[in-house]
């Protein structure tokens, strides 16, 4: 691992970047630790006067959800370099574990922050499904929503203005999101593939979005997501499926060849270097099998790459996504130079970046699914 304090760029990272002070789990996960804070629970209701302050919430931070909590201690900032590590002029997790292959660097933040921005004008809101039904305020009981993989954090801060009263918990394995969160926000440092510190049926809404690359058996965590929900909460999945359509439904080999190859590249480099699978469209089935879950709903929406749709909006979504696609295209480097395709990795990336400025009817799939509780 390098010393980050010995690279010109990556000071530049930690002093451009929003490296945050995040918690981490105090010890291993044991649960539960205490007793689970119940919805309707008349221990977590006494003496509060939540509606003096917008972020207020009913929270008992004496809970092992609470982020005050002896569950959880903060992450100093000599702790901050040895969750990264410097390849090829970039910089990565340093998790042992997780198979995540993509840079978490100040472009990428670019990525995610911009995508975080043109996928709520795509969906027209910050989530499919249910959520303000779900969220819906009631004297007494805590909300609280979990965001897997949470990146820079953009999704829960979003959510989190929307909902003051709602208690948000983001995790990721690299501590990349705001140093100042509002008080109704924990970042926490946190393995997806783990058992969660939450207590069980204490979370009313996970929500994941882009963490197919951050596990192989997407399947495996089921389980634990409907553990950690109340009977009735709600899990949001939302996928990119690593393969480019024509909007028309043409062949995509013929419109856009060099886009059509650079894809085919990752996901055989991503299956046979990684294991990791192409997931995104198979997540309603999983839902549907693992028998913890009802109400499985599924809509994909079709995301324009570059500026050629005659609908004004959609067309400047696709001139702003071309940039995403660039920016993806880059980091996907240090995916292919790994695997069978390594010799052509600059040319296909190039020729994914030139045909997303110049084939009318490009664009991507993004998968999105609800489904409740049983
Ligand atoms: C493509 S980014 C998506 C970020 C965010 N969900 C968004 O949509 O903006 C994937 C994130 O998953 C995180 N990640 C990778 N492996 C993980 C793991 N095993 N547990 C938790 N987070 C992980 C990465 O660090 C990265 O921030």
């Amino acid at each position: 691992m390098t010393r980050l304090t010995a690279s010109p760029g990556l000071d530049l990272f930690f002093r451009s970047s929003s490296a945050s002070l995040f918690v981490r789990p105090q010890m291993a996960i044991e649960y539960p630790r205490r007793r689970p804070p119940l919805h309707n629970d008349p221990l977590d209701m006494d003496g509060h006067d939540a509606h003096s302050d917008p972020y207020q919430s009913d929270d008992d931070d004496d809970d092992s959800n609470s982020d005050t909590s002896d569950a959880v201690v903060e992450v100093s900032a000599d702790e901050f370099p040895g969750y990264f590590q410097e390849r090829g002029g970039r910089l990565f997790h340093s998790h042992g574990r997780s198979p995540y292959p993509l840079p978490v660097d100040a472009e990428e933040h670019q990525r995610q922050n911009g995508l975080n921005q043109l996928l709520r004008r795509l969906i027209g809101d910050s989530s499919v499904g249910p959520v303000r039904e779900l969220l819906v305020d009631a004297p007494g009981e805590q909300r609280r929503v979990l965001d897997l993989g949470t990146g820079t954090g953009e999704w829960v801060l979003d959510m989190a203005r929307e909902f003051p009263r709602v208690r948000f918990y983001g995790v990721d394995i690299v501590p990349i999101a705001t140093r100042y969160p509002p008080p109704n926000v924990t970042f926490e440092m946190h393995d997806i593939a783990e058992k969660f510190r939450y207590d069980s049926g204490s979370i009313d809404f996970v929500h994941a979005r882009s963490i197919s690359m951050a596990i192989r058996d997407y399947g495996g965590l089921l389980p634990e997501i409907a553990r950690l929900l109340r009977p009735g909460g709600l899990f949001v999945s939302n996928e990119w499926a690593r393969s480019p359509v024509m909007l028309d439904g043409s062949d995509i080999d013929i419109h856009a060849p060099s886009t059509a190859e650079f894809f085919r590249a990752v996901r055989d480099t991503l299956r046979e270097r990684r294991g990791i699978p192409t997931i995104a469209h198979k997540i309603p089935e999983l839902l549907q099998d693992s028998g913890h879950f009802t109400n499985v709903s599924s809509c994909p929406f079709f995301m324009p790459t570059g500026p050629w749709h005659e609908d004004p909006g959609l067309r400047e979504l696709g001139r702003e996504n071309r940039d995403m696609v660039e920016l993806y295209a880059r980091s996907m480097r240090a995916v292919l130079i790994d695997g069978p395709w390594a010799a052509q990795a600059d040319t296909l990336i190039q020729g994914c970046i030139n045909e997303s400025w110049r084939v009318p009817g490009l664009g991507l799939l993004y998968h999105t699914v609800h489904a409740r509780r049983r």
